[in-house]
């Protein structure tokens, strides 16, 4: 009897964003030149100094397990960030540390989910969420937020979305795949339903906080209403800031009876995160931000060439995102042109196969993070790559036959 797999793995997806990378490495292997812009990832290396300090980490000693919910200089470097950034103040007995943000998401829902509890994602989200709530027994329940609303949701979608089985509304401000951040109104207003009811629970990803554009700050309920701090959950991490994702940590910000399930689910499948990771990511938090800023003037300016070049081509409209390394163009213009050789561009995935085999350029569709018609252009890529990547995707446009004149001479005929 051969090895079977259970229902619940079948039925989960793929990782979107892994599969295009995965599709982009084999076209690389075959020789293509690639212009990719599908990276969820910083293209900077990690700055000198947090190497550094895993380095010196390791020489003494640090590589051995940790305690589960992280060590303790850790929790405390996060506690004086959460203060320092987000007017925060929690004891370090609050945080809990994982092997990145994707696991703290993963191991909340799984410590708080029961078959059936609904969990609101607004759309569109970041590819994993919906996957996570129902691999963890979980129902998701989108609701799209188009470009109308800023791609946010409102106090009226969030009211109508709430049943008496919902149990989280997880928000991800900054958002990947939009850039879009709530603002204290937006907010406020938000607040004021999930005071209306008082079983549900809100996580912010804010995973992106730090990369944000024009003076945009970051908010989090948690901070901004203290009658409900204790049902808000904040999920963060190293990786996008610090351009760490290969060092694995993020961290929760948690309630202490969340805190305590969290931290038996991580003792009995990972442990501990990596030590020294944990060590360079205490660095990281008490160094001097200035890494930081560097980073963010360079994706500032990748932000202007990327949008710019994305507005002029014809049937592409592109705003510019508050935050994140993300662009989320909307192309519902070009469906239903025709390509040179006659194939119908009906959906946005059609779009990124024709770009990928005509332009040779990687990008994602809107489809795969729950709302079709758009693209997901990452600008974590050279000046140079932005610059060409938007010129091939002109090219390849320009030979559109658009919907329009598709139908003026198919109705002439
Ligand atoms: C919105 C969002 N949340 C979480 C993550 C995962 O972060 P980590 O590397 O900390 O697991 C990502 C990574 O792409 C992301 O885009």
């Amino acid at each position: 009897m051969p090895i079977t797999i259970s229902q619940k793995v079948r039925k989960l997806r793929p990782s979107a964003s892994i599969a295009a990378k995965q599709k982009v490495d084999e076209l690389r292997a075959q020789g293509v030149e690639i212009l990719d812009f599908c990276l969820g990832e910083p293209d900077f290396d990690t700055p000198d100094h947090i190497i550094a300090a895993a380095y010196q980490s390791m020489r003494s000693g640090d590589t051995h397990y940790t305690g589960s919910q992280g060590t303790p200089a850790l929790r405390q470097a996060i506690a004086d960030k959460l203060k320092r950034d987000n007017d925060i103040s929690v004891p370090a007995s609050q945080i809990v540390v994982a092997n990145g943000a994707k696991q703290l998401i993963f191991d909340i829902f799984s410590a708080t989910l029961d078959a059936g509890d609904e969990v609101i994602i607004p759309a569109p989200y970041w590819v994993s969420y919906p996957d996570i709530v129902s691999l963890n027994g979980g129902e998701p329940k989108i609701v799209a937020c188009g470009p109308e609303t800023g791609f946010k949701l409102t106090p009226d979608m969030l009211e109508a979305a709430i049943t008496s089985k919902t149990r989280w509304l997880i928000i991800n401000s900054p958002s990947n795949p939009t850039g879009a951040v709530y603002s204290r109104a937006e907010w406020m207003a938000l607040i004021g339903v999930l005071k209306k009811h008082p079983q549900v629970a809100v996580m912010t990803d804010e995973i992106y906080e730090h990369i944000a554009f024009e003076g945009v700050k970051n908010l989090s309920p948690m901070a901004l209403e203290p009658a409900i701090a204790d049902r808000c959950v904040i999920v963060n991490g190293m990786s996008k800031a610090y351009a760490m994702t290969g060092w694995r940590i993020g961290y929760a910000v948690c309630p202490p009876e969340l805190v305590k399930a969290v931290v038996k689910l991580l003792g009995q499948s990972t442990t501990c995160a990596c030590s020294f990771s944990q060590s360079a990511a205490t660095a990281a938090l008490n160094a001097d931000q200035a890494c930081v800023d560097e980073m963010v003037a360079i994706y500032g300016k990748r932000r202007t060439a990327i949008v710019n070049g994305l507005n002029a081509i014809p049937g592409i409209r592109c705003t510019a995102p508050d935050a994140a390394f993300y662009v989320f163009p909307d192309i519902r213009a070009l469906l239903n042109s025709k390509t040179a050789d006659g194939k119908l561009i009906a959906t946005d995935l059609d779009l990124v196969s024709y770009l990928l085999e005509e332009a040779h350029v990687a990008l994602m569709d809107g489809t795969s993070y729950g709302l079709p018609g758009f693209l997901r252009l990452s600008f974590a890529a050279s000046e140079a790559v932005i610059a060409a990547g938007t010129d091939a995707i002109s090219k390849a446009v320009a030979k559109l036959q658009p919907a329009d004149t598709l139908s003026t001479n198919e109705a002439a005929q």
